[in-house]
């Protein structure tokens, strides 16, 4: 029944950011898929008998992997899997129920907004027992385990049928529980949020476009909006998730989401636009007119909370990642609440909000969540908009433009260069290290260096600390350009540079965000040498 096969290890699993991501080929080649799975199993222990949570974002390759990694749960002794129906579960839906069923772990499949299909991305990723990403202990143990596998261990069976709901016992005797995908999440959000005062300003004929992208929120917001909330037929598009997310990439920006950005700034716009990204995880929010950045929105999702009944009681603490802009931490000193500022990547949210230290977290790429689940979470940041919304009667631009004026403003805006050449990006950002005892003191135009370094990041609750987490160099005034590369791209290396300016006077809060950059996006080029290291003129993208 078990069968143990012999395999030679492959020399680069590691994950990155969010787990291990590579090219559909890649993970096609023999075994790629079972080492990485059975160097999971073998980096963990105690979970014999227990349950093990299943589920992607169903892009390509998505049921083919599935299927090994219930054979090999399986195999391994798990006594229990659940999957969701198909073998779809959104990224926050994973996370709520591997904590609602008390599961052991989970593995979740997506390489989230990278672009799905035959030759695009695929991803694996492992999630602990609270909900939430591996911790690094967990990802370097899976790594350095992925170098030396000599076998996995796989049932065999024949394939399971993921499309009825319902459990049954696999020869061998562990149980397989499909579950409704949808169910489960849309109780969760029900008790954080007011779905009677939603739908009620919905029902006075407030608008809202949300765009699913082809990807996996798409059951998951008709339910929501369309049927629960009883916004009009067609007020979710994209719904149908397609194992290429229709030749798109499905990353909530104004670049990838074009269509629906272009149509909140035009004439007749609907109220509230909004997108997620490809395993649901992440949100795009806009007003008619107005985009609101995701530090800003992080920032107005805090200092609002406590108008949705899940948050009533307010917020512990807010976290960011340092890229982030510094706009929560304003929200955070006024409440007079923990602020917390941490790497790129979820992960490292975990243990503040297992700890009760931080109950909001949010990132600039897009991610924002609370203490519900341990991911971020699209929806749920929709569903807090819209929440607010219908508490305070205002616009989103009303809203935004009093926040600055309470709060000041961050103009914020990420430059990125994908695609570069791995040993020019790595040059870059030696070059940069070599600069930073050198810099403070130094002016680029009318910035001043007050302090540059290498950010690290010491965990209050585990003690850990993780090094080499980005550039920052932070100018007199509160400006400040950050260098990273990103940790998630699978094709050379994309450099990132993170602009930010703090502007307290509400007159000048009108400004258009690049212009009100201009000298920091210089700064940045003078510093780094981005033009000829890269040998790009701009940015690949600007957000
Ligand atoms: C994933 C993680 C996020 C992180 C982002 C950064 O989406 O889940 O937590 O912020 O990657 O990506 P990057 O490409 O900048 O490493
Ligand atoms: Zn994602």
């Amino acid at each position: 029944m078990i069968k143990s096969v012999s395999t030679t290890p492959y020399q680069d699993q590691k994950p990155g950011t969010s787990g291990l991501r590579k090219k559909v080929p890649v993970f096609q080649q023999p075994n790629y898929a079972e080492n990485f799975i059975q160097s999971i199993f073998d980096s963990l222990e105690g979970f014999q008998g227990k349950c093990l949570v299943i589920g992607g974002d169903g892009r390509y390759y998505n049921r083919e992997v599935i299927q090994k990694a219930i054979k090999m749960a399986a195999a391994n002794g798990f006594g229990k899997v659940i999957v969701g129906k198909g073998g779809i579960l959104s990224t926050p839906a994973a996370s709520h129920i591997i904590r609602k069923y008390k599961a052991f772990g989970g593995i979740i499949l997506s390489a989230s907004h990278n672009p799905g299909g035959p030759t695009e991305d695929f991803g694996i990723k492992y999630n602990i027992s609270n909900g939430g990403p591996a911790p690094e202990k967990i990802t370097d143990a899976i790594y350095a385990r992925t170098k030396v596998i000599d076998t996995y261990k796989i049932a065999d069976f024949a394939d399971v049928n993921l499309d009825r709901i319902g459990k049954d016992e696999l020869p061998g005797g562990t149980i397989l529980s499909v579950l409704d995908s949808v169910e489960d999440y849309t109780a969760l959000m029900e008790e954080l949020f007011d779905f009677p005062a939603i739908r009620n300003l919905i029902s006075l004929g407030f608008r809202i476009a949300f765009d699913a992208m082809s990807a996996v929120t798409g059951p998951y917001a008709k339910e929501i909006f369309e049927n629960r909330l009883g916004a009009p037929s067609g007020s979710v598009r994209n719904f149908m998730p397609l194992p290429d997310f229709g030749g798109h990439h499905p990353d909530p920006n104004p670049v990838h989401a074009k269509e629906l950005y272009d149509e909140m700034m035009g004439d007749d716009a609907p109220d509230f636009g909004a997108a997620s990204d490809g395993d649901g995880d992440r949100n795009l929010i806009i007003g008619r007119g107005i985009f609101v950045t995701p530090s800003d929105s992080l920032a107005i999702l805090a200092a609002n909370a406590n108008l949705a009944p899940g948050y009533s009681g307010g917020l512990a603490g807010i976290a960011r990642s340092m890229p982030t802009s510094g706009a929560a931490d304003r929200v955070a000193e006024k409440r007079g609440i923990g602020m917390y500022e941490t790497p790129t990547g979820w992960k490292f949210f975990g243990n503040l909000l297992d700890a009760g230290m931080a109950t909001i977290c949010g990132e600039e790429s897009a991610g924002t969540g609370s203490n519900h689940v341990r991911e971020k979470d699209g929806l749920w940041a929709v569903l807090l908009w819209l929440n607010i919304l219908a508490v305070r009667g205002e616009s989103v631009q009303e809203i935004v433009t009093q926040h600055w004026q309470t709060y000041g403003r961050n103009y914020y805006s990420r430059h990125d260069y994908e695609g570069v050449d791995t040993e020019a990006a790595n040059g870059l950002v030696t070059n940069l290290r070599s600069q930073l005892a050198s810099l403070p003191g130094q002016s680029f135009g009318p910035l001043k260096v007050e302090k540059a370094d290498d950010f690290a990041y010491h965990d209050p609750v585990d003690k850990s600390v993780s090094e080499h987490q980005g550039i920052r160099i932070l100018f007199e005034g509160g400006s400040r350009v950050v260098f990273r590369l990103s940790g998630t791209g699978t094709s050379g290396a994309t450099l990132r540079v993170y602009l930010e300016r703090f502007e307290a006077d509400s007159t000048r809060h009108n400004i258009e965000t690049q212009h009100a950059l201009a000298d920091i996006i210089a700064a940045a080029e003078t510093i780094a040498d981005i033009r000829s290291r890269t040998g790009r003129d701009a940015p690949s993208v600007i957000t």
